[in-house]
This record gives C-alpha cells, sequence and structure tokens, in this order.
C-alpha cells in the first residue's frame, strides 16, 4: 500500500545523516584501533586494578631481575621506569601483548623503540619477535645505551604468521638497563603512519563512507568521578610525554584497561580528515557520569569553576584552527599538521541532564556564540531510559526559543532498546518541530548483533531518512567490540588481535550509507485491499505466462477505486524453465507495477500479498 505520489521531490535527506561514534570502551583504543602491540608499554598500570601492577603484561626470561624506578625519569607525565637487571648472559624480559598476546604476519616488518639509559652496560640488548613457546620468528639488536636517555628503533621482519606471540628483550651480557616506554607497532599501519592505526579496523570504516565521527566517548568523556574525565590536551604531543589514564570501562584484573592516549585528540581529528568525515569532538561539561554518581563525591565542578572547562574547549577550537602564533595551534603545527584541522560541531557533555547540566551548558554557550558562532553546539539529553529526561531537555531548549541567541544547534539523543521498540517508533520523528533545535542520534541500537535487530534497525533508519530534515545525524553505538574482552554488547564491529569482522547490524548501516540519497519522493502509506482477481501463472509458455483479469484495488479508508485494471505479466530472459526477469504490467497504461529479477516463480508480494504457484488460480479478496 506505499503510493509514491508521481516523482514529486520530498524533503532534502541530511548529507550527515550517517557517521560513526568512536567509544574507548571494549579495548577499541589501546589493544584495538592503536597498532601498539605493547601493553602497558610505560609501567603505569596500577596494582590495584591490574595484576601484576606496574610490571601487568611482563615477565622475566631467565633470571633477570625485573624492578620498577621512579627517580630520574623520562618525563614527569610518565613517572616509572623499568630496570632490568642479570647476572646471566641471555636473560631479560618478555612482554605478552593485549589479552591472548601478539599477532605477526609472515614477511611484514615492525617497528621496535624503547628510551633506555644505563650507567655501563656496553654490550648489545637482542629484541625478539617470538611465537607461542617463545621461538623466535624475527629478531634485531640495538647497542650503544651507556648514557642518559635515548631513543632506539629498529624494524624486526616476521619470518612466521603468529596469532599469539609476544615480545622479548635480551641483554647479551650480565649489567644493568633501565626501559620505558617499549613499543612495537607494525610498519603496515594505516597509511604506514607511525603511531599509527590497525589497517584492517580502518578500512571496515572507509568502507562505511561514514560523514561524521563523534569522539571520543562516551562516558570516558564524563569520567567516574570527575579526576579521571578525558582531558584532550593529555592526548597530543610526542605521545612519551602523554599522561596516561585509567579507562572508566575499566576491565578485570586479568584483561585491565587504560587509555595511554597513543590514540588521541590528534588521531581523531586526522582520521576525520582520512575518511573525509565531520569532526565531532564531546568535551567534559564540568559533571562526571550521572549514572554511575551514586555514593561518588567529585562529581561536579562547581559554577565558579567552570573557567577550565570552558576553556579546555575554547583551546580545542585553537588547537584545530590556530597558527604557529598560538598555544594550541603550534602544538598541531609541531605535531606534523600546518593546515587547520576542520572544526564546525561541538559537543557539550556526554550523556549529562537536568538542571545542573543545563546551568553549565548555558555558560558555554554565553562563551562560544561571541567567540566562535560558527561552530555548532550539542547540547545532551541524558539517556532515554526515562522518557522525563528528555522531556526536560526538549522544554529546557524549548524556553529559550525567544533569546536572541542561538541557545542549541543540535540535541544529543541517545538510546538502547529492543529491536520491538525500534519497530514500534519509526513514527517518533514524525512530529519534531521542524523550525528549531535539530536531533544528534548520538548513540542507539537494537539490543543485539541479531539479523532481526539489524532489521529493526533498518526499518528504523528509513524513518530517521523520512525525517532527516529535522534528524540531522545518526550514529550506531558502540562502534568496536574485543571478542575476548569486552563490557558492553553488541558492538557494530568485532574484532581480536589479528581479526576483525563486522557485525550483520554494520551491513545494515553499510548499505544504508553508501546509498544514501538526495531526496526523499513523497509518498503515502494507504490502507488497500485487493478482491475479484482471478490470476493464471504458468499456463502455457513463460513468455505470456499470467493473466489478471477484473482487479480492483480499493482504498479501505476513503472506499476510492486505485486499480480497476487487467493486469498482465511479460517474462522474458529466462533460461530453462525458472530464472529470469518477470514483469506485471497494468494493461491500460502499459506501466509496470511489479518486476522482479531471478525469480524461480512469478511472485507477486508487491501487489497480491504473498502468493507463488504455478497453474490457475483465483485470488479474491485479498487484504494487504
Ligand atoms: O555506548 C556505551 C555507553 O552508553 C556510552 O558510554 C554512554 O554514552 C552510554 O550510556
Amino acid at each position: 500500500g506505499l503510493l509514491i505520489n508521481g516523482e514529486k521531490q520530498g524533503i532534502d535527506i541530511s548529507k550527515t545523516l550517517y557517521g560513526l561514534f568512536f567509544e574507548d570502551i571494549n579495548f577499541a583504543a589501546d589493544g584495538g584501533l592503536y597498532a601498539e602491540k605493547v601493553i602497558n608499554r610505560s609501567f603505569e598500570f596500577e596494582k590495584s586494578l591490574a595484576e601484576g601492577g606496574q610490571l601487568h603484561g611482563y615477565e622475566v626470561v631467565n633470571n633477570a631481575e625485573l624492578r620498577i624506578c621512579s627517580e630520574d625519569v623520562l618525563n614527569d607525565n610518565n613517572p616509572n621506569y623499568l630496570e632490568l637487571k642479570t647476572e646471566s648472559v641471555n636473560s631479560g624480559v618478555r612482554n605478552k601483548g593485549f589479552l591472548e598476546g601478539m599477532s605477526f604476519v609472515k614477511g611484514e616488518e615492525y617497528r621496535f623503540s624503547v628510551y633506555v639509559k644505563s650507567d655501563s652496560y656496553k654490550g648489545k640488548i637482542q629484541i625478539n619477535l617470538e611465537d607461542r613457546k617463545h621461538n623466535y620468528i624475527g629478531s634485531g639488536y640495538i647497542e650503544g645505551v651507556e648514557g642518559s636517555w635515548s631513543k632506539r628503533e629498529i624494524l624486526i621482519k616476521a619470518e612466521e604468521t603468529v596469532e599469539k606471540g609476544s615480545l622479548s628483550i635480551v641483554i647479551e651480557e650480565a649489567g644493568t638497563i633501565d626501559m620505558d616506554m617499549i613499543s612495537l607497532f607494525p610498519v603496515n599501519t594505516y597509511k604506514n603512519r607511525e603511531n599509527g592505526l590497525r589497517a584492517d579496523m580502518v578500512k571496515l570504516l572507509e568502507e562505511l563512507q561514514p560523514s561524521f565521527i563523534r569522539f571520543p566517548g562516551g562516558c570516558i568523556v564524563e569520567g567516574n568521578p570527575l579526576d579521571n574525565a578525558y582531558c584532550w590536551k593529555d592526548t597530543v604531543g610526542d605521545v612519551a610525554q602523554r599522561k596516561q589514564n585509567e579507562n572508566l570501562w575499566i576491565g578485570t584484573k586479568d584483561y585491565p584497561y587504560y587509555q595511554t592516549y597513543g590514540i588521541g585528540f590528534y588521531e581523531y581529528f586526522l582520521l576525520c580528515e582520512d575518511l573525509e568525515a565531520k569532526a565531532v569532538p564531546i568535551v567534559n561539561c564540568g559533571m562526571s557520569c550521572q549514572a554511575r554518581a551514586a555514593g561518588q563525591t567529585n562529581t561536579l565542578a562547581a559554577l565558579s569553576e567552570l573557567d577550565h572547562y570552558i576553556q579546555d574547549a575554547l583551546d580545542l577550537v585553537e588547537f584545530c584552527r590556530g597558527d604557529a602564533s598560538t598555544t594550541w595551534g603550534s602544538v598541531r603545527i609541531g605535531m606534523g599538521h600546518i593546515q587547520p584541522f576542520e572544526i564546525e560541531y561541538l559537543g557539550i557533555g556526554n550523556e549529562q541532564w537536568g538542571e545542573e547540566y543545563f546551568k553549565r551548558y548555558e555558560k558555554f554557550v554565553q562563551v562560544f556564540r561571541e567567540k566562535y558562532p560558527d561552530i555548532k553546539l550539542i547540547t545532551s539529553s541524558g539517556p532515554l531510559s526515562s522518557g522525563d529526561l528528555f522531556d526536560y531537555a526538549w522544554s529546557e531548549i524549548d524556553s529559550h526559543n525567544e533569546d536572541a541567541i542561538n541557545y542549541a544547534d543540535l540535541v544529543d539523543e541517545h538510546y538502547y532498546n529492543e529491536p520491538e521498540w525500534f519497530l514500534k517508533n519509526t513514527t517518533r520523528y514524525d512530529d519534531y518541530d521542524r523550525k528549531g533545535t535539530e536531533v544528534f542520534l548520538g548513540e542507539y541500537a537494537a539490543k543485539s548483533n541479531s539479523l532481526k535487530a539489524a532489521i529493526s534497525e533498518a526499518a528504523y533508519m528509513t524513518a530517521l531518512e523520512r525525517n532527516s530534515d529535522v534528524v540531522k545525524m545518526a550514529a550506531y553505538a558502540p562502534l568496536f567490540g574485543n571478542t575476548l574482552s569486552s563490557q558492553w554488547k553488541p558492538d557494530m564491529i568485532w574484532f581480536n588481535n589479528s581479526k576483525v569482522f563486522g557485525s550483520v547490524n554494520y551491513y545494515v548501516q553499510k548499505m544504508f550509507a553508501n546509498n544514501i540519497g538526495d531526496y526523499l519522493l513523497e509518498s503515502s502509506l494507504m490502507d488497500v485491499k485487493g478482491e475479484g482477481a482471478t490470476g493464471k501463472i504458468g499456463v502455457g509458455t513463460w513468455k505470456t505466462a499470467a493473466v489478471f483479469d477484473d482487479m480492483k484495488v480499493t482504498d479501505n479508508e476513503t472506499g476510492k477505486v486505485l486499480y480497476e485494471n487487467d493486469f498482465s505479466t511479460e517474462a522474458s530472459n529466462f533460461e530453462g524453465s525458472s530464472q529470469g526477469f518477470y514483469e506485471i504490467i497494468d494493461d491500460e497504461d502499459g506501466n509496470m507495477v511489479y518486476a522482479q529479477t531471478n525469480a524461480s516463480y512469478p511472485t507477486n508480494d508487491a501487489i497480491m500479498g504473498s502468493a507463488s504457484y504455478v497453474g490457475d488460480t483465483n485470488w479474491s479478496n485479498y487484504t494487504y
């Protein structure tokens, strides 16, 4: 009963409708998209969170002594390092890699780097890629490490393909050396960049053709409590100077989850540029995660302390747009990006709600409308778990409709619901006000990686598209899940240390994003009834296969007769008796009503409900 009203043009479909939400959850960054293979490379893991504490991920090779030191450090952001002392030859330390171990591909090169210092060690140090049984599958050497901190780097080729390997560092003579920032990357990262991203994982993102990327989260933006909120300034500049933070998605003692910030705001902006996606950074608004706030202290920055948070947001714009004369512009330029990064959107807070949030949001509005009026501000509205939160946000926004300044450009809505909810709520945005603030559906998913969930998302996405004059942007969430350890399911893309694959939900996103239209054709849904039709299918040769006589289709609501014609079929290009192209034609005006290729039977779902029959039949009183 879908009536396409001629070719009349409906709304323009938002060009930014389909994008991504990258959140550092489920090992999406460290141990995931970030191609670093060494876990706990700077010895900053903590005992309370990680089995083995600051030595988490390491083990002794051949009687070496391992000690964590914190005097004469590499830099203040990196306060621990490893002292390796051996009295026997060929002993050292092994790093086991993230989760189940390191993967290597035969013939590929790996870039090992480390900061070293030593009072007196004059020998060689052997660096080894190892298979599961610790056999060497590739080795190289560094030497001349005597003296104060210096960085060493070598390339090592893997002679075998290994999925659960490790890295060992073995000193050839007895002695003592200090090490920090032990690192191993494939040379073959995305675009072969140093400190790069996993090429196989970015490929799946690239194939989605996202129009935007929202980053870096999620609840990690908020922190739990405020102390460990994501601070973008800790995530740029030399990686050895980036200050590690525990991840709010804490993992387990066996699989603890930290943020080295090796992938940080510079890398996110670069990824947006590479994928030609608009950057949608989210900043903390002076509030920690409200969903986790019960019983916590330090969850809210006082209004008088908000300047610090607002300044962080302003400085982010300077980081993107500033030239070499500015503090943050020069950080970007120093990292190699002379041209500005595009920044058009800014999210204030992740999933915040209520009175305290809007008091803080308003302060950002006042400053940003004056300093950067072109930046679109995204307001948070909380999760949909209670409808009241959204209602509160929208009524708060509506109350500012008459203000001289634009209060909010987009509202960030989040919901994770059952597939049935998505099917029942396809009309959700039909009545949203078209004149004011638009919708950024920043996170949504039908709660499963099943075909049923994916189809319900697809149905819902047709409604997003139909309403994309008000729903301007939408992103499935979360993006990545590690198959061995994840804190949230479902996820769009699954990976381990060597493989990555899209869920069925991924392919729905891809199908929509890759085939986005320019505008809708006006259409309406009718409740119709067909009656009195007699069909003959498959009588005689296939080429004159079917005739439908006296077909009448009536609109049940108005009683209007929509079709009262003879229909006939034409079948052509059949190979054998059952494959080919089949179409049903309205005899009166010659228009094609229905067509099907590769039909094994000429089924008639489009006009007749479901019917697949060879021989005479009489379809009477079909309601569809
Ligand atoms: O995507 C998982 C989480 O869901 C996000 O961190 C948060 O924004 C939401 O509650």
